[in-house]
């Protein structure tokens, strides 16, 4: 890893500020190196806020939307217009309110039949836009990421197969407590980012965060390690409470 950086906030306006001011930074870093910046969107409810921001000045005017191309870290198997779908809650609060063209804006196809059928072709999708060849694994810019209190991040359920999946870029996945199916990326995807950055707000946290801060690998946060990318959390108050 290239730097772990720990933001503590003392609100979520600070915690939203903090994190659109390092987008942004990034951002234009990566316009300025490669002509664009791809990012994969987390899903949840903690982010919403933060898509707001950016949908509203001074970050609406500041960011090259034309340049930006928006995946998904994780995808619920709903439709897209379904209120559980990420895609969903990133549109409403941000897409439908920037001037980013459609087609730089990859859902995931949760249409394209099962989970398992979701992922494969998500992945096909991956890799057809970074161009990459088979083996490659595609390198994003800054992937968001959250945590729910079992220290799940994306779709990576402690003991589901996502977590020791080593060969696909995404997986099925299922949320038991939710009974829920979805479609995430794998770790190995995860690491090879440039940047992942980690948001996460809320006292029920707490506990998973500070055994993930300490490497308690059994939290499939733990895992996220960028193998040559920065690790940035950006974390409330309430979360880091010790
Ligand atoms: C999802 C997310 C998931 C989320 C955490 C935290 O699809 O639900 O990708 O990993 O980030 O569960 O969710 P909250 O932000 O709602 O606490």
């Amino acid at each position: 890893m290239s730097s772990v950086t720990l933001r503590v906030a003392d609100s979520i306006d600070e915690l939203n500020l903090t994190a659109a001011e390092s987008l942004t930074r990034r951002a234009h870093m990566a316009v300025e190196a490669r002509g664009g910046c791809v990012i994969a969107l987390s899903g949840g409810s903690t982010p919403r806020s933060l898509y707001s921001l950016l949908a509203q000045p001074p970050y609406a005017a500041r960011l090259a939307w034309r340049k930006l191309y928006f995946f998904w870290g994780d995808e619920r198997c709903v439709p897209p217009d379904h209120a559980d779908s990420n895609y969903h809650m990133a549109r409403e609060s941000l897409l439908a309110h920037v001037p980013i063209p459609s087609s730089n804006i990859f859902r995931v196809a949760t249409e394209a039949g099962a989970p398992d059928a979701v992922a494969r072709s998500y992945e096909a999708t991956l890799r057809s836009f970074f161009g990459s060849p088979a083996g490659a694994v595609p390198e994003f810019d800054l992937i968001l990421l959250g945590m729910g209190p079992d220290g799940h991040t994306a779709s990576i359920f402690p003991d589901s197969p996502a977590l020791a999946e080593t060969g696909r870029l995404v997986a099925p996945a299922y949320a038991e407590h939710l009974k829920s199916h979805r479609v995430t990326f794998t770790l190995p995807l995860i690491n090879q980012a440039r940047c992942v950055m980690f948001l996460v707000a809320g006292a029920d946290k707490a506990a998973a965060l500070a055994a993930v801060l300490a490497g308690d690998l059994s939290y499939p946060a733990a895992r996220v390690k960028p193998s040559q990318g920065d690790l940035c959390w950006l974390v409330g108050r309430s979360a880091r409470s010790p």
